[in-house]
């Protein structure tokens, strides 16, 4: 077994190059199939996720080398071959690798990846989206088939700004045949990123990141050198343990402008927070004052509050003088790291409309917690980062999906911070 021991109060200094953004990567890392041709990508995190997707390239009939970053991948010999549940039930963004497949070969067999715990997370919006480009797609006993002779371009609407749908989309419309206008599209920055990657491949991608995208379909995309922007969710997490540690952290490799509404949300807490175009200073002096309650924060769609910080404002607030309301709009099980805080000595009463009430303690106290998800993971890290003596968090496996080595940088930055294994837990008669 696997766990993280922190002690907490010990204010963090220092200077931490984000990892590249693992939301971005993912359907990078799919597209990359979309040409026969190599592909490189630098500042690629390595991650459990990217790990289990590379898994999923090799699958497919790919080389790929994965060094110090850099991730090499030789796509000219994808087979057709169904993706099957074993990839998709480890990394739930397996399922971009539909659109991908059906953009390369014209048709695929993919097991319905599960829902996960943080919420069902169906494919409808997927599947409808991807049939008006004369797609023939269904679902048949967990998986999902689809096949084509010719993917023709379609006026799409979104009746949600999926994320994954609108990436689903790109990666099957940029080699259709005539032109696909996307409207409602996800507007998040890694829509942009992978609009900009398949571009550099010749792709014509227009109005990524606005509420109408274009794309012109292509014969053929060629190989393509990309590096990945730094994770913006990660980067908020630094930024959360700073405002409960306390100190001074530069935080640097991200595109800030990506991160208004978390960096405007971090300075409502008392926190200084100064921008530059690529790095953040994050300083709280511990000793001057609490930090202050944000009335309500509610997730929405970029550009609005990210529903992947959601848990560390949770963890920040348990913290913050006063009361604080956390509406979470997009997923419908995002507060289980809550309970996890609670035994941590936070005061939160979880709402019926899926919203949490939080009001903040001057102090918390080490436990031993479990991770129930990735971002709720790494709120108990943040919240260990300020509580009075040592916290233990149980399933990190969870947190190792997303964060490269949270534990080497925030030891980095001073933090009483380590990471243990343990035999097998021992049988009940003492075997
Ligand atoms: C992506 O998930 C991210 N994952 C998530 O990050 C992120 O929380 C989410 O976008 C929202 O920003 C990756 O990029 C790998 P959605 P995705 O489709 O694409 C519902 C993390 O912690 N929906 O925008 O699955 C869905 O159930 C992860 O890094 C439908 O109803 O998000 C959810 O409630 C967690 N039908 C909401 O929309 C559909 O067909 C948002 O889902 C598709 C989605």
């Amino acid at each position: 077994m696997e766990h993280i021991l922190i002690n907490g109060k010990i204010p963090l200094k220092g200077h931490i190059k984000v990892q590249g953004g693992k939301n971005a990567v993912l359907p990078i890392l799919a597209a990359s199939i979309l040409t026969k041709e190599k592909v490189r990508i630098n500042n690629c995190p390595d991650i459990d996720d990217v790990r289990h997707t590379i898994k999923l390239l090799e699958m497919l009939g790919c080389k790929v080398f994965f060094i110090n970053g850099t991730v090499d991948i030789y796509p000219e010999k994808v087979e057709d071959t169904r993706v099957s549940g074993e990839h998709t039930d480890k990394t739930r963004s397996s399922i971009v690798f539909l659109g991908a497949m059906i953009g390369r070969l014209k048709k695929t067999v993919i097991t319905k990846p599960g829902g996960c715990k943080i919420g069902e997370r169906p494919l409808d919006i997927h599947i409808s989206s991807i049939r008006k480009l004369n797609v023939t797609i269904f679902e048949k006993y967990g998986d999902i088939i689809a096949y084509t002779d010719k993917i023709k371009g379609a006026d799409i609407k979104l009746t949600f700004p999926s994320v994954g749908a609108t990436e689903n989309i790109i990666l099957t419309a940029v080699l259709a045949e005539g032109i696909t206008t996307i409207k409602n599209p996800a507007r998040e920055p890694e829509i942009l990123e992978l609009a900009d990657f398949i571009n550099s491949m010749g792709g014509k991608i227009k109005g990524a990141g606005t509420d109408t995208i274009i794309i012109e379909g292509v014969k053929e995309l060629r190989g393509t050198e990309y590096s990945v922007g730094g994770d913006r969710i990660v980067a908020a997490t630094y930024m959360g343990a700073v405002a409960v540690a306390g100190g001074k952290v530069t935080l640097s490799g991200i595109r800030t402008k990506d991160m208004k509404c978390i960096t405007d949300t971090f300075r409502k807490t008392g926190m200084k927070v100064k921008v530059t175009e690529h790095s953040i200073i994050c300083r709280r002096k511990i000793k001057k004052f609490r930090l202050k309650n944000v009335n309500y924060i509610e997730t929405e769609p970029y550009p609005g509050f990210p529903t992947d910080v959601q848990p560390v404002m949770g963890a920040v607030m348990s913290y913050g003088m006063g009361i604080s309301k956390i509406k979470e709009n997009i997923f419908e099980n995002r507060f289980m790291y809550v309970n996890e805080l609670m035994k941590m000595g936070a005061d939160i009463v979880l709402k019926k409309e899926n919203a949490a009430l939080i009001y903040g303690k001057e102090k918390l106290y080490g436990t031993k917690v479990k991770a129930m998800d990735l971002r709720g993971g790494a709120a108990l890290i943040v919240a260990a980062l300020g509580a009075e003596g040592e916290t233990c968090i149980e399933d990190i496996h969870y947190i190792k999906r997303g964060y490269e080595n949270i534990v080497r940088d925030l030891q980095l930055l001073g933090a009483d911070i380590r990471e243990e294994i343990t035999g097998e837990d021992e049988k009940e008669d003492g075997r």
